[in-house]
């Protein structure tokens, strides 16, 4: 399965991409998915962006006047490791950067493969790579990370807090046919869309119409809704139901870091912030990892899943199948850092899966 979400782009030997290590181990990971970013196509133009908590730390900035503009006007894609850091607990700089380019350049796809590569990785019993294969389409511009809301006579016992959830039908329409086009596009012919309308009866009502409405275009595809908790369930008790989610912003974050622990763990899941015809935003789904940054432990193997797809957004599937397909190798033959119950290092792990380009 290639990850690209738009008919692939005529390839480009020579794309600009511009990284942000970040925080933790973002630095780590990424570098190891560069030199394989680098190992398969020479002609890139990298761009490193010193962002993150060191900098604003040092300097008081998270972004710099007109860099978004930058990335959107001269690059073809940007690579991130992670933000989040306990020297900065308001989390300013992973809101103007992470959520800022996803806002601002309107990354309304949050795409996020959940493969199964070994068998072995799997905490589900008798489950194979064949039963875990899905593929969410998370909304990543509104519902409850719009920063909409307010606090009202804050410290004191009347305090009160709104955080609204924001719910627009051109939103949930181009993200649920997103998600369609996609299972048109690739036979994956099975949408599941997944909110709380029992509970939330304006925003989910207004996904619950969207869904219908946008399915009567795609009679091919078989439909599907569940209620998230029951989602939640049904991933752990019979993953091979699903092979497209579509859900909002909160909910398709949570599901996909439980997608992760399916298919191996949290170090095994890459995903990209994409806008058909725009420049995107790829990123591993984990974070910052503060209890591991710094002892060259962590799992590079979602970085580098993650440079697989975007080399195929960049009109380059054939490299990313071959990234995968290294990945798979290295699992399997357990050349895979501690959490995974090996012995690797983070860049040990970069060089077994070089090694294994072909
Ligand atoms: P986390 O994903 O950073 O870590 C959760 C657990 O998974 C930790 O035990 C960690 O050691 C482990 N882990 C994560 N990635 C790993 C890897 N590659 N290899 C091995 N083990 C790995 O989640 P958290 O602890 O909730 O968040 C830490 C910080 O990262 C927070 O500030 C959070 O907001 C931020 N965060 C950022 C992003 C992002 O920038 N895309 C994503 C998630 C969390
Ligand atoms: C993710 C992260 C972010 C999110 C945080 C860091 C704001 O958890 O990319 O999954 O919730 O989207
Ligand atoms: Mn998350």
């Amino acid at each position: 399965m290639t990850t690209a979400n738009a008919p692939s782009t005529a390839p480009d030997a020579h794309p600009r991409i511009a990284v942000v290590g970040g925080d933790g181990i973002g630095p780590e990971v990424i570098a190891q998915g560069l030199r394989v970013v680098t190992a398969l196509l020479p002609g890139v133009h990298l761009e490193h962006f010193d962002l993150g908590a060191d900098r604003y730390l040092r300097d008081g900035v998270t972004m710099p006047p007109g860099l978004m503009e930058r990335w959107r006007d001269e690059f073809d894609a940007i690579y991130l490791g992670a933000l989040g850091d306990p020297r900065v607990p308001d989390n300013v700089q992973a809101r103007d950067i992470l959520l800022g380019a996803r806002f601002q350049l309107d990354l309304y796809i949050n795409l996020r493969p959940i493969q199964l590569l070994d068998p072995r990785r799997c905490p589900l019993k008798d489950r194979g790579p064949e039963d875990v294969d899905m593929i969410v389409f998370r909304e990543n511009t509104e519902g409850l990370y719009t920063g909409i809301g307010g606090q009202f006579k804050r410290d004191t016992p009347d305090e009160v807090a709104i955080e609204a959830e924001i719910n627009t039908r051109k939103g949930v329409e181009r993200i649920v046919r997103a998600a369609f086009e996609y299972a048109r596009r690739t036979g994956r012919g099975k949408v599941c869309m997944s909110d709380k309308s029992n509970a939330m009866r304006h925003g989910h009502d207004l996904w619950q119409r969207v869904f219908r409405q946008v399915a009567a275009e795609y009679p091919e595809v078989e439909t599907r809704h569940l209620y998230v908790d029951v989602l939640a369930m049904e991933m752990v008790r019979a993953p091979q139901q699903f092979e497209v989610i579509v859900t909002n912003n909160l909910f398709g974050d949570i599901i996909t870091d439980l997608g992760a622990v399916l298919q191996g763990g949290i170090g095994l899941a890459g995903s990209g912030n994409i806008h058909p015809g725009r420049v995107g935003l790829f990123e591993p789904v984990h974070g910052s990892a503060p209890d591991i940054a710094g002892k060259g432990i962590a799992n590079p193997m979602a970085a580098i899943l993650t440079a697989g797809m975007m080399l195929g957004t960049l009109g380059h599937p054939e490299l990313e199948a071959r990234i995968r397909d290294a990945v798979r190798a290295c699992l399997e033959a357990d050349l895979v850092t501690p959490e995974l119950g090996g012995r690797l290092s983070t860049e040990e792990v970069g060089t077994a899966v070089l090694d294994r380009l072909g």
